[in-house]
């Protein structure tokens, strides 16, 4: 079985997928940290984050895997944990640049459908319902207003000791929305045949709950 989570940034896509993945006992893929990683390996390169060629050396050069720990799904970048690297800000701002480039899509795309091959899925990310899993048996497409999202942003930071103000992550999580809808290659948009749920005045267990019942109504 396929459940494919999309929306934008901060509707809490990662958060209710891993749930749901380890209340059914399927594996987890969060097809953004795949995304976020290619981003970090230009960085770590010097090598500008719209630079195709440079970017796909880059790709072939090297191996973004995952691996399930005790304590959730690790990034790697070759040998190198790179689940916390990723998540800075200097990465968030600029990976919707480096995400738009279709030949990365395409590469990150197949490995995310051999991923999804051979075991029960919960993928999360923009495109899963629409172009990585169409055939997904389930579609989630959760939203929530971008200031109840802004807020979210700002509660977890304050809990990394990250100060950045609220007027500023609303405009981070617009921009990058912004980005992530209009770019050419399979831009962030609701499948057909997904289902809305608005989360904005919804706690993460209502969500989960919400999202189960969708989820045995398919099964
Ligand atoms: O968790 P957050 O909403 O901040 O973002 P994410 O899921 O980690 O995704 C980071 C970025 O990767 C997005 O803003 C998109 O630019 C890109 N992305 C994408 O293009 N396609 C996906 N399937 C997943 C993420
Ligand atoms: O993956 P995505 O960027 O869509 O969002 P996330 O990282 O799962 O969630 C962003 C933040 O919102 C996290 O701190 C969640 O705990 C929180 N959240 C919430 O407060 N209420 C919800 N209904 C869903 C998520």
């Amino acid at each position: 079985m396929q459940i494919a989570i999309d929306g934008p940034a901060s509707a809490g896509k990662s958060t209710i997928a891993k749930l749901i993945a380890k209340n059914l006992n399927f594996v987890y893929c969060d097809t953004g940290a795949m995304y976020r990683t290619v981003t970090l390996l230009a960085k770590k390169h010097n090598v500008g984050y719209g630079d195709t060629l440079n970017i796909l050396k880059l790709m072939s050069e090297h191996r973004i895997h995952f691996l399930n720990k005790e304590d959730g799904q690790h990034v790697y970048l070759d040998d190198e944990d790179v689940s916390d690297d990723i998540r800075t800000e200097e990465i968030t701002n600029n990976v919707s640049q480096v995400s738009a480039i279709k030949e990365v899509r395409t590469q990150l795309v197949q490995m995310q459908r051999d991923l999804a091959n051979d075991c029960d899925i919960v993928m999360d990310g923009r495109d899963i319902g629409t172009t990585v899993l169409p055939k997904a048996e389930v579609k989630i497409f959760l939203i929530a207003s971008v200031e109840v999202r802004a807020q979210r942003r700002f509660k977890e930071n304050v809990e990394r000791g990250i100060n950045t103000p609220l007027k500023e992550l609303q405009d981070e999580i617009a921009a990058r929305d912004y980005k992530d809808s209009h770019r050419e290659i399979s831009p962030l948009k609701k499948a057909d045949d997904a289902i809305e749920v608005d989360t904005s005045d919804m706690t993460i267990e209502q969500v989960v709950k919400r999202v189960t019942e969708i989820v045995n109504e398919h099964k």
